[in-house]
């Protein structure tokens, strides 16, 4: 049973009326408020730039509440409990002038005061500035920014000083969603909880490790944003550098934020550079052509709405990171990430090295290596490859490769598990900065992607062409078969 947070928050959410707001944090935050877990007299400023009044802003966010919140969960008179928490005010965020009423709205000077900036990350500088103008921060106040913080390192940094100037770095939680997924903070009980792994936890036992997030939707409408990013800044410069973090991490000391922190800047500083020579074996990037999504014929990128035809951003990428300390020399880590591949998946396997000594028949030598499979989305759960004899009077010593399963729906009795966000929104209103991202994660994230970019944009080779519903370019393939490996398929 979570307790409820009994201090008062005012939380000021800018870009109120924005996708990420409308899909993501109302219904976050009416998640929270069915939980019980909102104090008494919190409330929401929702802010934007379009004309409306309270009114009509609670009706909107009634009608996106109830189209996605599933309809099990959907609760109007929880709904309504919770929209009379929120005021809406139209907002110029250039015009500092504006800002003046933001604390007039604030009627307890002694609520938790939360900025959520859900805008594009170039406003954040002057939101803040104009906040600090209008005297609306404090040395307590907490603010949100969302990913991605910039194109590359020059522009995270930009970004980054414009919010330094206002507030330090221990009020400043910059969100990556994969770190409020359960089983992504299921990874750090795995592995920290569990000394049968913790012993095994190396070069000396693993062989090498993949993580997959694929994803079977294509661009959705977001074509202007994705074109500029591409898979790349998108999803590897955040997710999957934070996933790889989590797995190769050294254990922290504690689970406060900078323990944790400290640890997985120490993984992203030995990522091993990609130079130029290394393109080849180490990286492909793809783009899709049209093809089919659950049975039915989907277009590709380039005759998506809004598309650029002659676009060679990359939907896709796979990449062989490497990390050059004692614990991981040796054992490559091949990650992929794509949009509108056969299905939306995301695991990570931990391939085990074989027994020093086989005994078995050397027919079955190739099953040898045990494999832990870690399921983030969907069906969340882990399983251990074993072997065993199979049974039966006939077979010999004959080996069988089974599971140990944990699925986590069905070994324990959870009612749901929250969404990233729900969890995400909890901890900002708690004060507890260990599931956000630190600056110099970003920019030691930066660092190691921007090389890979400018090798790309150095090398002219436009995207290698993948159909849509398939697992990505050919290529992706060959580079893990060169290394005389395979991207795991359950059978
Ligand atoms: C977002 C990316 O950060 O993550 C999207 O901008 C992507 O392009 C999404 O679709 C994937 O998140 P999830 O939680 O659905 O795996």
């Amino acid at each position: 049973m979570v307790n409820k947070i009994n201090t008062r928050c005012d939380l000021m959410l800018f870009g109120a009326l924005g996708d990420l707001a409308q899909r993501k944090l109302f219904p976050a935050l009416y998640q929270l408020e069915r939980a019980n877990l909102l104090a008494e007299g919190s409330r929401i400023l929702a802010i934007a730039r379009t004309e409306a009044d309270t009114v009509a802003v609670r009706k909107q966010l009634f009608e996106k509440l109830e189209q996605h919140v599933k309809a099990e969960e959907f609760e109007a008179s929880v709904v309504r409990k919770f929209l009379e928490r929120v005021d809406y005010l139209r907002l110029d965020f250039n015009d500092p002038d504006g800002f003046g009423v933001l604390n007039e709205w604030r009627d307890d000077a002694n609520n938790e005061l939360i900025v959520y900036m859900a805008t594009p990350p170039a406003m954040y500088g002057v939101i803040a500035r104009n906040l600090r103008a209008a005297s609306c921060c404090t040395e307590k106040t907490r603010v949100v920014v969302e990913k991605p913080i910039g194109h590359d390192l020059e522009s995270s940094r930009v970004i980054n000083d414009e919010l330094g100037e206002v507030y330090n770095e221990n009020q400043l939680f910059r969100i990556d969603h994969y770190l409020g997924k359960e089983t992504v903070q299921n990874l750090i009980a795995l592995r920290f909880a569990n000394n049968l792994f913790a012993s095994q936890w190396d070069q000396n036992h693993i062989s090498h490790v993949e993580i997959t997030v694929a994803e079977s939707v294509g661009i959705e409408g977001r074509w202007g944003y994705f074109d500029k990013a591409g898979q790349i800044r998108d999803m590897i410069q955040n997710h999957l550098l934070q996933l790889l973090c989590l797995i190769a991490m050294d254990p922290p000391s504690d689970l406060s934020a900078d323990s944790i922190r400290d640890e997985k800047v120490k993984v992203l500083k030995a990522l091993r550079r990609v130079t130029p020579d290394m393109m080849e074996s180490h990286v492909v990037r793809g783009q899709y052509t049209a093809g089919t999504s659950n049975g039915k014929p989907v277009p590709g990128y380039l005759e998506e709405e809004g598309a650029n035809k002659g676009s060679d951003t990359e939907t896709f990428v796979a990449l062989k990171a490497e990390i050059e300390n004692w614990r991981w020399s040796g054992v490559p880590f091949y990650i992929r990430t794509g949009k509108r591949l056969p299905e939306k998946l995301s695991q990570i396997i931990i391939h085990f090295k074989p027994a020093p000594h086989y005994i078995f028949d050397p027919d079955q030598k190739h099953l040898a290596n045990n494999k832990l499979i870690i399921r983030l989305q969907p069906d969340e759960g882990m399983s251990l490859k074993i072997l065993t004899k199979d049974q039966g009077l006939d077979k010999g010593m004959r080996l069988r490769q089974g599971p140990l399963e944990l699925t986590f729906s069905e070994t324990f009795d959870t009612d749901r598990i929250p969404d990233a966000y729900e969890r995400l929104l909890w901890e900002v209103m708690k004060g507890n900065q260990y599931l956000f991202v630190r600056r110099d994660e970003v920019e030691h994230a930066w660092r190691w992607v921007d090389e890979v970019i400018r090798n790309w944009r150095d090398s002219g080779e436009p995207p290698k062409r993948y159909a849509a519903g398939t697992w990505g370019p050919v290529a992706s393939i060959a580079m893990i078969t060169r290394d005389g490996r395979s991207w795991y398929e359950d059978a």
